[in-house]
């Protein structure tokens, strides 16, 4: 983490889980298990349909709603799908773009990760870019250039001024619900090339304000390790985003110096 240049973000991705008449215990739960000195923001990306929820009960203790997913889309006939506009209105403050899954599961391109991101930008939602490697690429060393074609496609066209708006996570795909972390020195050292990448296409006053989140089984162990790291600026969180006294914990190692 680095606090002087870069907002330190916990993000919670609830992926196909809980339900809307869930949201408001596990908010109290959450508030009751946070610490109340925050030194970081603290965000939910939680189904479309309980973005409301999140919007209205988040309020109270500062937990922001982000969605996990967007149409490329401004509007029209696109059954199924949900506008940047649409998230906006219902107060949507981050959308996650590019998951793996996602990618994996909706054959998701880069270019549409681009397309998604820069619709997000217009309606001014943060957009968490997801990137990561297979275990293949990263058994054969492919992980830098994989990573930096990633990143690179995802913000073509996005100019500086908007990159500074966008929040990079770094998602090892062999680390994503499997229990096994990234050890912190290979998270810090794939999040430093991203930011290496974006100085590269921004400058230095760009890169060192974008944050770079790791995701991939982040949990109330291993979160204080992880967040020590100089160019690791958060977590994005996903089982153990599911149960508040884990997310607070976290929150908690976030909050520390
Ligand atoms: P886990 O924390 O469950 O490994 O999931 C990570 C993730 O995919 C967050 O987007």
């Amino acid at each position: 983490m680095n606090r002087k240049y870069r907002h330190t973000v916990i993000a919670g991705n609830w992926k196909m889980n809980q339900l809307n008449s869930g949201v408001k215990v596990f908010l109290e739960q959450l508030k009751e298990n946070m610490p109340k000195a925050r030194a970081c923001d603290v965000v939910l990306c939680v189904p479309a349909l309980m973005v409301p929820s999140m919007v209205r009960y988040g309020k109270d203790c500062r937990v922001a709603a982000g969605a996990q997913d967007v149409s490329k889309h401004e509007k029209g006939a696109y059954t199924g799908e949900i506008s940047a506009d649409m998230l906006a209105d219902v107060g949507t403050r981050y959308c996650i773009v590019g998951h793996s899954e996602r990618r994996e599961y909706h054959a998701e391109s880069d270019s549409l990760v681009n397309e998604k991101a820069k619709a997000l930008l217009a309606k001014n939602i943060i957009p968490i870019i997801c990137v990561g490697e297979s275990l293949e690429q990263r058994e054969n060393n492919l992980t830098m250039e994989y990573i930096t074609y990633q990143v690179c496609a995802a913000l073509s066209g996005i100019d500086a001024q908007q990159v500074r708006h966008c929040v990079i996570a770094y998602e090892p795909i062999w680390a994503i619900g499997t229990g096994k972390t990234a050890s912190a020195e290979q998270a810090e050292e794939v999040c430093r090339e991203i930011r290496a990448v974006i100085r590269r296409l921004y400058g230095a006053r760009v890169a060192r304000a974008v944050s770079i989140l790791y995701g991939g089984s982040m949990n109330a162990g291993n979160a204080a390790e992880l967040l020590s790291m100089p160019d690791i600026d958060g977590g994005l969180i996903g089982g153990a985003s599911l149960k508040p006294a884990d997310f607070a914990s976290i929150v908690a190692s976030a909050s520390q110096d």
